[in-house]
């Protein structure tokens, strides 16, 4: 028998494993900044309030993919070319006609997605492709919505915002620009966020030197749980739990009663915040004014009622997904498709991050301390 006398682990060379990375320093970055005491947060030099009362979102990738915002002559060209790209190759497009119409979908934006490597212009190159993955996501989503109600698929327009032309996708007309203003703000809000669990694993696949597609598809997948992106979902379906409940609805008692049971309350608490997250406080306001103005008051004041309650209670503040819940519901968008919205803005967070790794590489490789038995002997299946 082979001799392997492995001693006991030295603890004293591992002081302390940093459990969820909590606090760990991987990379520097000049995408975006975040005080998680004082509640703010900046992209490439702009704070967030500046860039949500005058950015579009497409002078926001521009920002993030080049550490400046674009002229004038600039931002048309990223426009052009965002429109030039919004068709889906044929093969991808009937894919999404075909699959489950009861799969999640982000499991068919993240498939989608993966597909978009095969038929790509390979001369084309990285910055090429993050303008395809940023046109052809609102494609992939709204068509997927489309063919699972039933409804014929629509071409995306080559005219208006990336905003403007998803809602028109999904909804099979062009949108008035009060809606055009909220998914654009929405999108702004939701671009780029340091170094969250969806980056990181971006940015982890792009230090192995794989290609892009595979950083975003990989990042689709860390994004899709509920303990990141996947909390806007999962808002809205506590909400609709307790419209269910007609004249018994009470949002306080509810609460109360998670927590009592240590249940997590979507769209509550962040690791970075420790205040009220600066993008809530616009998704806030959005959700007052367009619930009042969609008959959905209750919603708002049922998070109101909920806000509160976490804070006497537990001290915990809102994130970003828990007003923009209500916002999506308030235009019409269907619950699981929330998460989706998110994603189609945050690729150019990742893909302004895949840039940025590449261009100063090393493999992302930490360390685990091993903690089972080291020095047990083979037994024969028979004998175990
Ligand atoms: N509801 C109830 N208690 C909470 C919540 C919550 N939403 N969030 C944190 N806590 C409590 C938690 O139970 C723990 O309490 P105790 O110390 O008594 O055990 C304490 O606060 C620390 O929580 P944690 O889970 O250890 O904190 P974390 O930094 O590991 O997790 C988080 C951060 C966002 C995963 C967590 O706050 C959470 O699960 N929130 C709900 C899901 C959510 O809304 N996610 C979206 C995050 S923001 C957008 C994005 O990045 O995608």
């Amino acid at each position: 028998m082979a001799e392997h006398n492995l001693q006991k682990i030295d603890l004293s060379e591992y002081p302390h494993i940093n459990k969820g990375l909590d606090g760990i320093v991987a990379f520097s970055t000049t995408k975006s900044f975040i005080d998680g005491q004082s509640g703010d947060l900046i992209y490439s030099g702009y704070h967030i309030d500046t860039l949500a009362e005058n950015a579009t979102f497409e002078e926001v990738c521009f920002l993030l993919w080049n550490d400046r915002l674009p002229n004038k002559q600039e931002l048309d060209d990223l426009n052009k070319q965002l429109r030039n790209k919004r068709e889906l190759p044929e093969p991808v497009l009937s894919y999404i006609q075909s699959t489950n119409k009861k799969a999640e979908p982000m499991a068919v934006l993240r498939t989608a997605v993966s597909m978009l490597a095969d038929f790509v212009d390979e001369t084309e190159g990285d910055n090429s492709y993050a303008i395809t993955l940023t046109a052809q996501m609102p494609t992939i989503i709204a068509a997927f919505d489309r063919a699972r109600n039933g409804n014929e698929i629509v071409a995306p327009l080559n005219e208006g915002s990336t905003a403007f032309n998803f809602l028109y996708m999904l909804n099979g007309e062009k949108p008035g620009e009060a809606a055009e203003r909220t998914m654009d703000l929405c999108l702004v809000l939701h671009a780029e966020h340091g170094m969250n669990a969806s980056t990181f694993t971006c940015r982890t696949i792009c230090a192995t030197e794989s290609d892009i597609f595979s950083a975003v598809t990989g990042a689709i997948g860390a994004l899709k749980g509920p303990l990141h992106g996947g909390a806007n979902t999962a808002v809205m379906k506590t909400l609709l739990k307790l419209k269910d409940q007609g004249d018994d609805a009470d949002p306080v008692a509810f609460t109360k009663g998670k927590l009592d049971r240590k249940e997590k309350i979507m769209g509550f608490g962040h690791r970075v915040y420790k205040t009220f997250d600066p993008r809530a406080v616009h998704l806030r306001k959005m959700s007052k004014t367009l619930s009042e103005e969609t008959g959905h008051e209750y919603l708002y004041e049922w998070s109101e009622a909920m806000l509160k309650t976490m804070k006497d209670e537990k001290n915990i503040d809102p994130n970003v997904d828990f007003f923009s819940a209500t916002v999506y519901y308030s235009i019409g968008i269907q619950p699981d498709l929330y998460t989706c919205i998110f994603t189609m803005s945050r690729v150019s967070g990742w893909t302004a991050h895949y840039f940025e790794q590449k261009a100063n590489n090393r493999l992302i490789r930490p360390r685990a301390l091993y903690v089972g038995e080291k020095n047990l002997e083979w037994v024969p299946a028979e004998k175990r």
